[in-house]
């Protein structure tokens, strides 16, 4: 591991990508198998600072997961060996032992291997001889089934896709683009994913999503619709129990293998409700009172699907009975096992009750994070409020020692931003 400090000089200005986590509101697990599944994006965010170098060195540093590596390009597999893996997790077998020693066992050598392969494939030996650095921090939850993998491998693959000069603006096909990539770097994280995390990374709002079909945007804002869908409610509950996707995604399998006719019922019940509530969405209604009862009984029956499916935990039901003692639906979201729930907060919901809620939930030992789903996709910015990226870090509070005293390295400053510094990132879309 080889740390450098990056020049402020270089060909290119720094600039910011950032993307959302997700929640999944129903379909998760059955998507898997072909299904229907409806997502939304979350106000939580991972960005990634971007800065030119002038030694032909890519550090990679990921202050949330203690990662600081700085790859030469001779240290990375060439393309063509890359093109011809037959899945993308296999570019552990094509690096050097050397790249990822400090890593083993952690979550810093599936980012690494993301990190080697994006890199690999989208950065050609000229644009890597000038050398880049890349910051990315998250203020999503991490493991928690909310999409912080592809919220990074979104805001990862944008800015690689940028320094390569194949993505020049996020527009449509700029989208599609990155999500193709971001979905490898999936990939490389958790083997055969459906895509739905790194769809609503990408284009934000209310996706349908259904494998190997184009995401289908539910009428809101972000993802080019109307803004009626956008703005539903929800308390995103944390039950910090571990889990692996991975693992839950692979038992779903294994119980299917064992009683297909009943788990193919249950993925058809599920994609019933899935498509109703698209249909929903889509009608840009999802606040009125009719919508609200028939979305509140939709989250309540996909939870107990789920949990048929062998995805539940005891935890995620202590949510949906606190949540439901005051008139709350809740399921878990994502693979469970753990992991988070969500709570609907409907529109005209006693405020006294959301905050009895949330004690409760607290008091358990969860972290609870009010939050509006349906906000921007990904984002790629030059400017923070009319100021260059680099002069709006070195000009933002600071938890370095010495504080705003603007000497150290811009990469080191965004490092060492404060959460609520790093929120205001505000992502720009269209750009
Ligand atoms: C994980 O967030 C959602 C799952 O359906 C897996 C996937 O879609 O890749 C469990």
């Amino acid at each position: 591991m080889v740390v450098a400090l990056s020049s402020p000089a270089g060909p290119w200005p720094a600039f910011v990508t950032s993307a959302p986590g997700k929640v999944i509101l129903f379909g998760e697990h059955a998507v898997v198998y072909g299904k229907t599944a409806v997502a939304g994006s979350l106000d939580m965010r991972a960005y990634a600072l971007c800065t030119p170098r002038t030694d032909g060195l890519a550090r990679l540093l990921l202050p949330d997961i203690s990662v600081d590596a700085t790859l030469p390009f001779a240290s990375l597999p060439c393309r063509a060996s890359v093109e011809q893996l037959a899945h993308p997790g296999d570019v552990a077998g094509l690096l050097a032992p050397h790249v990822l020693a400090d890593y083993e066992g952690g979550p810093g050598r599936t980012a690494i291997l993301t990190f080697a392969y994006l890199c690999a494939s989208l950065v050609d030996e000229a644009a890597w001889a000038e050398g880049f650095s890349l910051c990315v921090r998250s203020l999503v939850p991490v493991g928690s089934g909310l999409g912080s993998s592809a919220a990074f491998h979104v805001a990862l693959a944008t800015a690689l896709l940028r320094i390569s000069g194949r993505l020049t603006a996020v527009d449509a096909l700029g989208r599609k683009l990155v999500d193709a990539w971001a979905f490898r770097g999936e990939q490389v994280a958790h083997g055969t994913p459906s895509g739905i995390d790194n769809a609503v990374a990408t284009h934000g709002g209310f996706l349908r999503y259904t494998k190997g079909a184009a995401p289908q945007p539910l009428g809101n804002s972000a993802a080019g619709g109307s803004s009626s869908a956008a703005g539903l409610r929800m308390l995103v509950c944390d039950t910090h129990v571990p889990k692996s996707t991975m693992a839950l995604v692979a038992g779903v399998r294994e119980l299917r293998d064992q009683h297909t006719e009943a788990i193919d019922a249950v993925m058809q019940a599920i994609d019933s409700i899935s498509t109703r509530a698209a249909d929903l969405l889509a009608a840009g209604k999802p606040g009125c009172a009719e919508a609200e009862r028939h979305l509140a009984g939709a989250v309540r029956l996909n939870h107990g699907l789920l949990c048929a499916l062998g995805v539940g935990h005891p935890a995620l039901d202590l949510v949906c009975r606190v949540a439901g003692q005051r008139c709350m639906p809740a399921k878990l979201t994502g693979a469970g096992g753990g992991g988070c729930a969500l709570v609907l907060v409907p529109a005209e919901a006693d405020e006294q009750a959301v905050a009895e809620v949330t004690g409760e939930l607290v008091a358990a030992g969860f972290a609870c994070y009010p939050t509006v789903v349906g906000g921007p996709g990904v984002a790629m910015d030059d400017f923070v409020d009319g100021v260059p990226v680099a002069r709006w870090v070195e000009a933002a509070p600071s938890e370095l020692p010495g504080g705003a005293d603007g000497q150290s390295d811009l990469i080191e400053r965004f490092a060492a931003l404060p959460d609520a510094a790093l929120a205001q990132l505000a992502p720009r879309t269209g750009t």
